[in-house]
């Protein structure tokens, strides 16, 4: 996995251009943004390089960056070795000093020294999705909760991989036109590295969403041991991964041991419910009852079976419910622009809590950032 490079307050390009040609992913931000960046809820980059070349002080924020996320590796390049600043880095919690002459040499050296155990340590988290029957909304959810979470998030680390092995329609929803699939992947395995598993994924324009998309073709039958090379392949190198997975897909439901959650996704119909009931079970029984959890697509409070009927007659919680909105939910579609993407949509909310709560991102109050918005696009009541 390459590593995320925020390079804050730089003072020239000299830094990007050391880093350029790497494989790194840089980003650059002004030191007012560091505030931000240190709030509980804000996606920390594998490393970042503070540039104090123009200023004898250091910024306040940087020790509460470090408080709030320690595991975030920092490095700064300053004008000279100043012994009275470099103890109160050292007090902030950064040791990774690099002065003028500036070489890359020695910068990579310190990015490698705070970026690899953080790399090293880092192990992706899967999140299936499973629909009680046909239509229920299970490619809506996975669609717009991937987006949702690749807005608040570093955009480089979500992948949704379409598991309907043929014909599936996640890339019509992201407005993407992948060339090739999910089956290219399964038939290829011996082949994964980074730069062909990139090859085959498409990133949506419109939400940042890498998508291993469904073929254009049908597909035989699958084994089993390509399935679970696949998912291990995209745990080590995307940190969220969502799939959308047909429950007709044996050989799938049957490879889902690396995953975290299996979320099945049902509505308030008697026959989706008593579906989701046999699903659950069968994957309780195969995966522990700690994995699988209930999803309730088009949510109507009035409806006759509530929630709590449904967790009883499924055998697990209901854990999110996705309220009903159909016109939007056709516009987005023949958009291909997810709704998690309107900030006026009834649904954007329930898909982002849902987001945060599988990839335990807390969001204790909303934050604001200096200039207007707040972080993740919240603003104070
Ligand atoms: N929360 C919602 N409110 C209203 N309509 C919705 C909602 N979610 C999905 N829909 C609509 O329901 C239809 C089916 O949605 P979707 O394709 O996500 O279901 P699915 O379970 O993936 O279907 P399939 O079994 O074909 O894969 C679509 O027209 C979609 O716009
Ligand atoms: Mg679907």
């Amino acid at each position: 996995m390459s590593l995320n490079i925020t390079i804050v307050g730089a003072v020239d390009r000299q830094l990007e251009e050391l880093l350029r040609g790497q494989g790194v992913r840089i980003k650059s931000l002004a030191v007012a943004d560091l505030l931000a960046l240190a709030q509980p809820s804000a996606a920390q980059p594998d490393v970042v390089i503070l540039d104090l070349r123009e200023t004898a002080a250091l910024p306040p924020t940087l020790t509460t960056l470090k408080r709030q996320h320690p595991t975030t590796g920092v490095v700064i390049v300053a004008s000279r070795m100043d012994p009275v600043l470099m103890l109160e880095a050292m007090r902030a919690g950064v040791n990774e000093w690099v002065a003028d002459p500036i070489t890359a040499a020695e910068l990579n050296a310190a990015i490698e020294r705070v970026g690899s155990s953080r790399v090293a340590s880092k192990q992706g988290q899967i999140v299936a999705f499973v629909g009680a029957k046909g239509g229920v909304g299970t490619t809506t959810i996975a669609v717009n909760v991937a987006s949702a979470l690749a807005q608040a998030v570093d955009d480089e680390r979500t992948l949704l991989m379409d598991f309907h092995l043929s014909y599936g329609d996640a890339a019509v929803f992201l407005g993407a036109e992948p060339r090739f699939s999910v089956a290219d992947a399964m038939e290829n395995t011996h082949r994964l590295d980074e730069a062909f598993f990139e090859s085959l994924v498409v990133q949506s324009k419109s939400t940042g969403v890498h998508l291993l998309a469904s073929a254009e073709r049908a597909v035989g039958a699958v084994d089993l041991r390509r399935i679970a090379t696949l998912l291990t392949f995209a745990s080590s190198h995307y940190r969220y991964t969502f799939l959308d997975v047909p429950r007709s897909e044996a050989a799938v439901l049957d490879s889902l041991e690396g995953v975290a959650s299996i979320l099945i996704v049902a509505n308030q119909e008697l026959a989706t419910v008593r579906n989701a009931g046999r699903i659950a079970a069968a994957l309780r029984q195969r995966y522990g009852k700690d994995r699988v959890k209930i999803v309730v697509s088009r949510y109507d409070k009035q409806a006759e079976i509530n929630t709590e009927d449904i967790a009883r007659v499924v055998g697990s919680p209901v854990k999110y419910t996705v309220p009903s909105d159909y016109r939007a939910a056709l516009t987005s579609l023949n958009k291909g622009r997810p709704l998690a993407l309107d900030k006026d949509s009834r649904l954007a909310p329930a898909f982002q809590s849902m987001a945060f709560d599988l990839a335990g991102i807390r969001v204790e109050k909303p934050v604001e950032k200096e200039r207007g918005g707040g972080l993740f696009g919240f603003r104070r009541k």
